[in-house]
């Protein structure tokens, strides 16, 4: 059995220069079961030598180093005596601190190439994408995002690939441990970027493969028992994917101790509450307070149309319900946070970033005074890839865990305008059958966010005979990989038309179903 400390003992330094992709590296290292870490590339030389890494990457950035005060890597990175990986930007910046040059190159290459290996070293290794054809000269297929590049190279290092337009795609100085790619592996275009950054954290750092599930789990059980011993934990458990695997892993480490509350405000979806309350409470054994708080939810919100005030008012009535609830537990000390590694990355990224970043989402920052907590943040380490495999290894299921987000203030932002019970029970109707016929066609999948939304304003249909004069719902669905940029999802007429359908028949209150087409930007993914 692996000694725990050694989980992350094995471990990658990634310094960060501003590159779009920077957060993928880390992703791609932790995939190979490397434990990874990013910090800004003016990381302190002190720090970079208690972190005591086995290898350190300089990822991309958008700056030109020729450029005065570029960015340049602490000059420690070349002094440690460990191997050193520089992608685009850092292998640029590698290059010139140590004696290249970097030049505008005339060509930008963006998008796909193809570069020629020139040189096997052991970062490329056997890598190759042509294996059938052996007459072809061997070639790596991989994402180029660069304008400017390596002139010279400096003293000890050769160059491993080409393009036309790229002399050295890569280059290394094995003898020192120093490798540079100008293109990006960490991006899924470049076909075997997996295995070289494997071949660089395996074959050329040496580490060994023992970042997974069960290690974490096992690793984080012990630091949970040894932070918290004997002491009272209280969670704000939403349902959503973070807060449950908090959950889970909070009930493995110190089972009893852990109390959680989970606030039905009224604006959750079909059965959501039930479902909840049944998987944690009756399957796990944990202990769930259930905060029944949706007329208190509901009447605070009477009359509100503006988007943002209503969302104030379902923040501060979750602190509201939440605080008084916390107040009627006797002794406990800490409050358990479901903060992710991405927000640690966002907040160190900020000038003044605080040393505890609490998800607005979670409803939970900005308790009043009298509760005085401290945090205990299980995945603060953890991508939110690594979230959902660490939720299916605790046993929650893969349906839950591979649900869709779902926004803070929920049904809130979904029915537009006013809120009223009324209208949330026909959204959470219509909102179930989309989701039913999603699942039942393979699109739920296919799709990273889809739900209905309330619009309430009322259209003439027919029903047999009769005139119907009723809302009408808008479904939503949205393909996207980081929600920031997103395009409507180009579902199948005939399943739309199935939804449609089944909308009007079942919902007597609802006349007409339309389909949004608006991608973000220029809209946003929620209505609200
Ligand atoms: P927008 O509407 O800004 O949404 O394109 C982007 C993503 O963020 C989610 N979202 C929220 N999540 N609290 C949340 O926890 C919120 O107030 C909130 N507003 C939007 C939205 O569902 C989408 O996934």
């Amino acid at each position: 059995m692996t000694a725990l400390s050694q989980i992350t003992t094995d471990r990658i330094l990634i310094l960060d220069f501003g590159s779009q992709y920077s957060q993928l590296i880390a992703r791609r290292v932790r995939e190979a079961g490397v434990y990874s870490e990013m910090h800004p590339f003016d990381m302190d030389s002190n720090a970079i030598k208690a972190f005591n890494p086995k290898g350190i990457i300089l990822s991309g950035g958008p700056e030109s180093v020729y450029l005065e005060n570029s960015p340049k890597a602490p000059q420690i990175v070349f002094e440690l005596g460990v191997p050193v990986l520089g992608i685009c930007y850092g292998f640029q910046t590698m290059s010139a601190q140590l004696g290249g040059s970097v030049v505008a190159g005339k060509v930008h290459e963006f998008g796909h190439a193809q570069v020629q290996i020139n040189h096997r070293d052991r970062l490329i290794g056997n890598l190759k994408d042509n294996a059938d054809d052996e007459s072809v000269c061997d070639v790596l297929n991989v994402w180029m995002s660069h304008g400017d590049k390596v002139a010279n190279l400096p003293e000890g290092f050769g160059a491993t690939s080409s393009t036309p337009s790229c002399a050295f795609a890569s280059a290394s100085d094995e003898t020192r441990g120093f490798y540079g790619v100008q293109f990006h592996p960490e991006v899924t275009h470049t076909a075997k970027g997996v295995q070289l950054i494997s071949n660089f954290v395996h074959g050329i750092c040496g580490c060994d493969s023992l970042w997974n599930s069960e290690n974490i789990i096992e690793m984080r059980v012990a630091q949970l028992r040894k932070q918290i011993g004997d002491e009272k934990v209280l969670l704000g458990l939403s349902g959503g994917v973070d807060s449950s695997v908090v959950a889970a892993l909070l009930h493995k480490a110190i089972g009893d101790q852990l109390t959680c509350v989970f606030v039905d405000n009224g604006l959750l979806r079909l059965n959501e509450g039930e479902q909840v309350m049944q998987m944690f409470a009756k399957n796990m054994g944990i202990h769930v307070i259930r905060a029944d708080a949706e007329n208190d939810f509901l009447s605070a919100l009477a009359g509100v149309t503006d988007p943002e005030a209503k969302r104030k008012i379902i923040g501060y009535k979750f602190i509201e319900v939440f605080s008084e609830e916390a107040r009627k537990l006797d002794g406990v000390k800490f409050l358990a946070q479901g903060t992710i590694y991405p927000d640690v990355i966002e907040s160190a990224k900020t000038k003044n970033g605080k040393a505890h970043v609490i998800k607005s989402h979670h409803n939970v920052g900005g308790l009043p005074d009298d509760l005085h907590f401290e945090l205990v943040e299980p995945l603060r380490d953890l991508f939110k890839d690594e979230v959902r495999k660490l939720g299916v290894a605790l046993g929650l299921p893969h349906e839950m865990i591979y649900r869709h987000p779902f926004p803070g203030p929920g049904l809130g932002v979904r029915i537009l305008g006013e809120i009223r019970k009324e209208y949330a029970d026909i959204l959470r109707v219509a909102d179930d059958i989309f989701m039913q016929e999603l699942r039942a066609s393979g699109w739920y999948d296919k799709t990273a966010q889809a739900f209905a939304v309330f619009c309430p304003v009322k259209s003439v249909g027919v029903v047999g005979d009769a005139r119907r004069y009723a809302w009408v719902i808008s479904l939503r669905a949205v393909e996207t990989v980081d929600f920031m940029t997103a395009r409507f999802a180009y579902l199948p007429y005939e399943l739309v038309d199935k939804i449609s359908t089944r909308i009007m028949n079942e919902i007597k209150d609802v006349s007409r179903v339309v389909y949004d087409v608006s991608s973000k930007p220029p809209a946003t993914i929620e209505w609200e």
